[in-house]
């Protein structure tokens, strides 16, 4: 963690809880989405890798000094402690607060079976929020782990608990790709996930490439309606191709041949929804097969084929997101360029040569800011692992 100050994460919990006594930290990463977006939830591919931008979190058991019977969760990034009793946990309503991540996570556990006893937390997260770099997600994962203190759990229930938290309490209607790649990342490696059988394969990328986040630093209010809307207007499609083809059950069972001998009977705004949707899922599969044949001008041409479809059948892009990658193809050294994540503000995810990378960003950063006044945040993507215990917790980068 080369660059980044460290300081003293058990000495902070020490600090804000009385005591460090058999405290632990619990690690789980935001993701950046290299192709296969808004396919999740229609059970098809994606293909993303862990940051090792994480959410990490200190914990250890309530007990003396801090009183028994309570759960306490301390936000670093909001200055903010929360508590409740552990009693209360099971009936709690959601807040439309960022504490109801943290709630629906414990209400997921208790609903599995699992306790949760008294126990401090104290939250520290690098994972910018807002940013299409699911924060949520790592706060989710990271949440259980600490709830769950040590008590084993097999990775795929630990992913899908943490989707049910948000689907349930929080209220998104999520898939699966951030809270399983938050579970189930690599270093080295980008992740194809299946959301159907929920299985994966490692995806080595080749030699050659970086690949560079860019955040607008905007988000968008229509965001979470928008996400609703489309996965209804999935339903939709879904709904009218049944009609013909009555063994489909979601757009991943809709090849992109198939979907044009339909695509006439659907009304026309779903009908450019579901073909962004099979068009990117082929993608996914041809992405990964340039990526193995190390074809790096065809990934590029994926990916900005993949922004495209999503700017102009999805319509979850924006201006700045089309602005930045409009500007990022300009740059010398980029293959290709796409708005990652949910859409309506975030990253974009762009594919350069590693020794274009300090031009780019320091090209794309002042372009950008002429244009919209205000500096963009700039990661490099390093695939790294999924969540896991920090064993040593002594040394937490800073936000
Ligand atoms: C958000 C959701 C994911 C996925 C992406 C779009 O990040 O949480 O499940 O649908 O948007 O690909």
């Amino acid at each position: 963690m080369a660059g980044v100050a460290e300081s003293l994460v058990t000495e902070d919990f020490r600090k804000l809880y009385g005591s460090a006594e058999g405290v632990r930290v619990f690690r789980a990463p935001g993701r950046v989405n290299l192709i296969g977006e808004h396919t999740d939830y229609n059970l098809g591919f994606v293909l993303p890798v862990a940051l090792d931008l994480a959410t990490y979190i200190a914990t250890a058991p309530s007990g003396v000094p801090s009183g028994p019977g309570k759960v306490r969760i301390y936000s670093e990034h909001r200055q903010e402690m929360r508590e409740w009793n552990t009693a209360e946990l099971a009936t709690l309503q959601p807040a439309r607060h960022w504490t109801d991540y943290p709630i629906g996570v414990a209400q997921e556990l208790l609903s599995a079976g699992f306790a949760i006893e008294p126990t401090n937390l104290l939250i520290r997260s690098t994972v910018p929020e807002g940013s299409g770099l699911s924060s949520s997600a790592a706060l989710e994962v990271s949440t259980a782990l600490a709830f769950l203190a040590g008590r084993s759990i097999d990775p795929l229930s630990l992913a899908r608990l943490c989707q049910r938290a948000e689907r349930n309490f929080v209220g998104m209607p999520c898939g699966i790709m951030d809270q399983y790649i938050s579970v189930f990342g690599r270093e080295h490696s980008a992740v194809e996930i299946d959301c159907r059988s929920l299985g994966h394969r490692l995806v080595a990328l080749p030699s050659g490439i970086a690949f560079v986040a860019v955040n607008t630093m905007v988000k968008h209010a229509l965001a979470g309606s928008a996400y609703k809307e489309r996965v209804a207007e999935c339903a939709a499609a879904v709904a009218g191709i049944k009609e013909k083809f009555p063994s489909v059950e979601s757009l991943r069972d809709v090849s992109p041949e198939r979907f044009e001998s339909v695509a006439h009977s659907l009304p026309p705004v779903v009908a450019r929804r579901a073909r962004h949707v099979v068009t990117e899922d082929a993608r996914v599969g041809r992405f990964v097969e340039a990526s193995a044949a190390g074809d790096l001008a065809l990934m590029g041409k994926l990916l900005v084929e993949s922004h495209r479809s999503l700017q102009h059948d999805y319509e979850v892009s924006c201006a700045e997101l089309d602005f930045l990658v409009d500007t990022a193809l300009t740059i010398d050294g980029v293959f290709g360029s796409r708005m990652t994540g949910g859409g309506f503000g975030g990253c974009i995810v762009t594919m350069l040569r590693p020794d274009a990378a300090a031009r780019f960003s320091e090209q794309i950063a002042r372009i950008y800011e002429r244009q919209f006044q205000v500096a963009p945040r700039i990661y490099a993507c390093q695939p790294s692992a999924g969540a896991m215990q920090v064993l040593d917790f002594g040394t937490i980068p800073a936000a």
